[in-house]
C-alpha cells in the first residue's frame, strides 16, 4: 500500500470556552479555555480530531507523491498512519499487484479524486463544505429578530450610508429619468405572504425558467467549447448555475422536484412528490422558514463547479463567481415575477444537505447557492422584513 495526505486539509487551532468555577470561588478567572486542533478536509463532510503530534506529521506527509506505507511507519509509527488512515485524511492507494483496498478506504480514496478532478482553490472547497446546513429549523437554531429585538441587544446599526470625501467637493446628479424598465423595478419586493391555495399558471412559470434559466442563444467558441448566452451575466460565459423546480401548485405540473434542460426548455422529472411531501420539502428547503415554504413554486440553483472551475483552475476568485451568477440569476428571476405580478424571494439560509441528497447531488461537485420562489400574493400582500437575512 501507498499513501499521500488527502488533496485539502486545513487544520484549525479551535478554543473552547467554559465557566471554571474552582477557579471563580479562590479569586481567579471564570473563564477558562481550552485548545484542540480540528481537521477540516472537505472531501470528508465531517471534522475530524487531531492530536499535537497528529498535526506534526500532516505537515511533513505531502498530498501528491504517494509513499510506501512502510517507510511513513518507519517515519511516523504505525498507529499514527493507521489512525490518520482510518480517520480519512490519509488517503490509500493499492498499487497493481497488490489486494485492493478495503472498503472504507476505497472510499476515502474516491471521495478524495472526486474532489481533486473539480479543481477547487482549497479555502474555497473548506468554506463551501463547512457552511452547508443541514435538519436546521428557524425554531431550534436560526434566529428571525426582529429589527426592534436587535436594537435591544446591539444597539442601532451602523449607519446604512457613509459618505467618502469632503461634502463641498461632491457632485450633484440629475434626477434618474423615469423608463419602462422602472415599471418593474420600482415594484420589486420580497414576497413573505404567498396565497396557499393559489396556482401559477404553467405558461407563466416556463416565462420565467425560460428568460431566467433559459439560453437565449448558444455559441461555439472554439471546437467542442459551448456557452449559453442568458439574460443574466456568468464568469467567464460559463453558466454553471442549473435550475431545480420545486413544484407544490404549478398547473399541469405534479408535485415534485425537476431539473430544468436550459437549451431544450424542459422539466426532467427528478422526484415525483406528494403535495404533503413538496410542501414538507420546501420547508426543509428554506429552514422551516415559514413565510417561504408555501410559494407554489420554488427553483434551487446549483452550481456545477467544473463547468467553471474548468477555466478559473485552483483559482482565488472562482467560488465567489459562482455565488455571483447565482445572486444574478435570482434577481432576474425577481424581476420577472414582479412583471408578473408575484412576490418572488431569494434565500440562502437553507438545508443544502437535504436538498442535495433529494436532488442526487454531490456537494464537492454541484454547490447548492440559494433557494427562489414566487407565487401571488395571500390577503395583506406586502411582509416586511422579519429577519436580520
Ligand atoms: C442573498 C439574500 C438572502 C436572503 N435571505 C433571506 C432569508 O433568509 N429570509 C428572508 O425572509 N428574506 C431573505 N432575503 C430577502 C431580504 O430580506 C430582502 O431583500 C430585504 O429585506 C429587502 O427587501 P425587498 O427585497 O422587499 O426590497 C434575502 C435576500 C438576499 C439577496
Amino acid at each position: 500500500m501507498q499513501i499521500r495526505r488527502c488533496a485539502v486539509l486545513l487544520m484549525e487551532p479551535r478554543e473552547t470556552l467554559g465557566l471554571d468555577l474552582s477557579s471563580m470561588f479562590s479569586g481567579g478567572s471564570a473563564l477558562s479555555a481550552s485548545l484542540r486542533w480540528v481537521g477540516l478536509a472537505p472531501h470528508l463532510d465531517r471534522e475530524v480530531d487531531l492530536t499535537d503530534e497528529q498535526v506534526a506529521a500532516l505537515g511533513r506527509i505531502g498530498q501528491t507523491v504517494w509513499q510506501p506505507r512502510a517507510v511513513l511507519e518507519e517515519q511516523h509509527g504505525a498507529e499514527l498512519v493507521a489512525d490518520l488512515l482510518q480517520a480519512g485524511v490519509l488517503v490509500a492507494d493499492a498499487p497493481a499487484g497488490e489486494p485492493p483496498l478495503a472498503a472504507p478506504l476505497a472510499h476515502v480514496r474516491q471521495r478524495d479524486d472526486t474532489l481533486r478532478a473539480q479543481h477547487w482553490r482549497p479555502l474555497s472547497a473548506v468554506a463551501h463544505m463547512f457552511s452547508r446546513w443541514r435538519g436546521m429549523q428557524s425554531e431550534s437554531g436560526m434566529q428571525f429578530p426582529t429589527f426592534d429585538e436587535l436594537v435591544k441587544v446591539y444597539g442601532p446599526p451602523p449607519p446604512p450610508v457613509v459618505a467618502r470625501g469632503a461634502a463641498d467637493t461632491a457632485i450633484a446628479l440629475p434626477a434618474p429619468a423615469a423608463d419602462a424598465l422602472d415599471a418593474v423595478l420600482l415594484r420589486r419586493y420580497t414576497g413573505r405572504n404567498f396565497d396557499t391555495t393559489a396556482q401559477v399558471p404553467l405558461a407563466l412559470a416556463a416565462r420565467l425558467l425560460q428568460r431566467t434559466f433559459g439560453a437565449q442563444d448558444q455559441r461555439m467558441m472554439a471546437p467542442d467549447a459551448y456557452v449559453l448566452k442568458k439574460t443574466s451575466p456568468s464568469a467567464g460565459g460559463l453558466h454553471p448555475c442549473a435550475a431545480y423546480v420545486l413544484a407544490q401548485r404549478i398547473d399541469g405540473i405534479a408535485p415534485g422536484l425537476y431539473h430544468y434542460h436550459p437549451v431544450d426548455h424542459q422539466l426532467e422529472p427528478v422526484q415525483a412528490l406528494t403535495a404533503g411531501q413538496a410542501h414538507r420539502l420546501a420547508q426543509v428547503a428554506v429552514a422551516d422558514q415559514q413565510w417561504f415554504a408555501d410559494a407554489p413554486f420554488m427553483v434551487i440553483v446549483a452550481a456545477r463547479v467544473v463547468r467553471n472551475f474548468w477555466k478559473y483552475r485552483n483559482h482565488a476568485k472562482a467560488h465567489r463567481a459562482l455565488l455571483l451568477d447565482a445572486g444574478h440569476l435570482s434577481q432576474t428571476f425577481y424581476l420577472l415575477a414582479t412583471e408578473a405580478g408575484m412576490g418572488g424571494f431569494v434565500t440562502a439560509a437553507i438545508n443544502e444537505v437535504e436538498l442535495e441528497q433529494a436532488l442526487g447531488l454531490d456537494p464537492l461537485a454541484d454547490v447548492v447557492v440559494a433557494v427562489c420562489g414566487c407565487g401571488p400574493a395571500g390577503a395583506g400582500d406586502y411582509v416586511e422584513l422579519r429577519s436580520g437575512a
